[in-house]
């Protein structure tokens, strides 16, 4: 992969990709423009030539070209990679991806494959007599013919030869058909195979960059099962990544804030179609994380609506679940009496928009969903909400949220507040430990810097005035990583007096510092670009004494804490020579 991204970079410059999505105005030798990643009336966006980097100082969204892609398009680092290598011409075929165990060329061509495979199936829904009975089941569910082509709707023949042989025909192997999922193989060399979906309505299954990766065939026939047969996962279609009308949706999640989940084809379809783009479903599979991990791109808030049968709402809370562990907010669409979203949509022509309007929090549905299907007014029935909510509860990650529904769950269940809190400590269970540790990395890159950081951000941007800075920052003041980041400042200090070896200067840190620098520097020519070398003097100084008042308060805090408890315990000579240190950092 490595060789691509220096390719990419080589060939294609930050300002010219950011350019094609963000209108970008010069400022001092970087540009500026509103940032995509969240609504602004004033320019937060930052666009550095020189460090080829793009940066919101307003939700610390950005990175490189590649992160900036990755962001604004919604998706996985490896498609946009591709959307970029697209753009400058360069030909994925000819790089060896290394993590890959499908060459590029076999998944090229399976791609190849699903496309022409849904020509061949949109035809024959257009062209043939079978296909307008087909048609005209479509339009009596209330599909218009322009929404039947927008999403390449098919027919399969009913027939186990037709499609691959159209295929063969075309000069693609049986071989690859059948790794691609759209032919069975009945010999282990795949030379005899069979067309996997035969007689049916053909939804074409989309990545979140809009190819053709995979297909739901719903079945025409009474008793034809299963209802829906959809592509197996193949080198081309992970299901457990892909989300069914993401590609259309991703606009409009962006624009509006929110993703709206449902259970299947038709309810995205239907709900697109009325004009709410920001529909999707997971397409029959639970929802899983890399599906969060792809809405998370865009936005914090989930409206799910599922079936309110038991199998909608196991799938809500498993999605709650999954959800809360990203600390997204999660709301639920009611008001469908038993319908799903397309055969509401077909019933209520017009009410949609007003419905998706309207959802409430998750917790509010789930605790008058439990509480209907149980008696609060027994003793059992109470043990039986209480226990089922407390997952719940203990998923929730805000504490005042958590405080303000352990008073509305005591309250209906004739309890007080402390006995559900008892319950809920006696089950706190060891939850997404490893959740978190992949998001702190991510926190580290985005989160805006601190006044230290800050502190060498200035130093490392005007090292030819503010050597004499370095001295002045009180070594015993730094803490951790902070002490080994200021001795490595010293140590390589004359790296940074010449703009020709900064590079060599940053590639003493670990990776995740050198990178967190470069978006430290973005802020410090924000802020101070126009500073002169006074100023900048003064600057500095001011962010050094508060960096040191700031340290000085916090320790003050642990010291009176460690007194209290000494004299709790009567100890008074720990007290006594706590008093002194304290008294030392009032005035050293
Ligand atoms: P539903 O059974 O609710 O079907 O499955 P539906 O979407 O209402 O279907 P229509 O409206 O009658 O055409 C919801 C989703 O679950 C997946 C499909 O993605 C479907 O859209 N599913 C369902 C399957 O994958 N296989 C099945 O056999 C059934
Ligand atoms: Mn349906």
């Amino acid at each position: 992969m490595s060789d691509i991204v220096a390719d990419i970079k080589s060939r294609l410059s930050i300002e010219d990709v950011v350019a094609q999505y963000v209108q970008l105005k010069q400022a001092g030798k970087n540009f500026k423009g509103l940032c995509p990643f969240h609504q602004e009336k004033t320019p937060s966006f930052m666009v550095s030539p020189e460090k080829q980097l793009a940066y919101c100082f307003g939700c610390h969204k950005g990175g490189d070209m590649i992160a900036f892609v990755e962001e604004v398009e919604g998706v996985e680092f490896k498609d946009a990679i591709e959307i970029l290598a697209d753009k400058c011409g360069l030909d994925m075929k000819d790089y060896q991806l290394s993590d890959a165990k499908h060459s590029k060329t076999e998944k090229g061509e399976i791609y190849d494959i699903h496309s022409h495979a849904a020509d061949f199936y949109e035809e024959k829904l257009w062209n043939t007599e079978k296909g307008k009975k087909v048609l005209n089941y479509l339009r009596n569910r209330g599909l218009k013919d322009e929404t039947i082509k927008k999403y390449k709707f098919g027919l399969a023949p009913d027939s186990f030869e037709n499609t691959h042989m159209d295929l063969v025909k075309k000069g693609y192997s049986r071989k690859m058909i059948s790794l691609g999922g759209i032919a069975v193989s009945k010999d282990t060399d795949s030379q005899k195979i069979y067309d996997r979906f035969r007689n049916r309505l053909i939804i074409p299954i989309y990545d979140s960059i809009g190819r053709i990766v995979g297909f739901g065939g719903r079945a025409m026939k009474k008793g034809d099962e299963p209802k829906y047969l959809n592509s197996p996962d193949s080198p081309i279609y992970h299901k457990s990544e892909v989300v069914y009308g993401y590609n259309f949706a991703k606009d409009s999640i962006k624009k509006t804030g929110k993703v709206i989940l449902v259970e299947g084809y038709f309810d995205v379809i239907m709900s697109h179609q009325e004009g709410i783009m920001n529909t999707v479903a997971t397409s029959g599979t639970a929802l899983t994380k890399e599906q969060i991990k792809l809405f998370k791109r865009l936005t914090k808030d989930l409206i799910f609506c599922f079936d309110t049968d038991k199998a909608g709402i196991e799938a809500a809370k498993r999605g709650f679940e999954l959800a809360q562990e990203d600390k997204m907010n999660v709301h639920v669409i009611i008001g469908l009496d038993t319908k799903d979203p397309a055969d509401y949509i077909l019933d209520h022509p017009g009410e949609w928009a007003g419905i998706v309007e309207k959802p409430v929090p998750f917790m509010d549905f789930c605790i008058k969903e439990i509480i209907k299907n149980h008696d609060p007014s027994t003793i059992e029935g109470k043990k039986i909400i209480l226990s089922q909510l407390l997952p719940f509860l203990n998923l929730l990650s805000s504490t005042f949220e958590k405080d303000q529904y352990v008073r509305e769950i005591a309250s209906k269940l004739g309890t007080n507040e402390v006995v559900i809190y008892d319950e809920i400590k006696k089950n706190k269970k060891t939850t997404i430990k490893h959740v978190k540790k992949q998001e702190k990395s991510e926190e580290i890159q985005n989160k805006k810097p601190s006044v230290i950081e800050m502190i060498f951000g200035l130093i490392l941007e005007h090292s030819e005035d503010l050597e004499s800075y370095l001295e002045k920052i009180d070594e015993n003041l730094l803490i951790n990583q902070e002490k080994s980041i200021y001795n490595t400042f010293k140590d390589h200090y004359n790296l940074l007096r010449a703009e020709s070896t900064r590079k060599d200067f940053l590639s003493c840190f670990d990776d995740e510092i050198a990178n967190r620098f470069e978006v430290i520097s973005l802020f410090v020519e924000d802020l101070y670009g126009t500073f002169s070398k006074d100023m900048l003097e003064k600057e500095l100084e001011l962010l050094i004494n508060k960096e040191k008042r700031s340290r000085i308060e916090r320790e003050q805090r642990v010291l009176s804490m460690k007194m209290r408890e000494a004299e709790k315990k009567g100890d008074k000579e720990l007290a006594k020579d706590l008093l002194q240190q304290f008294n030392k950092l009032v005035s050293p």
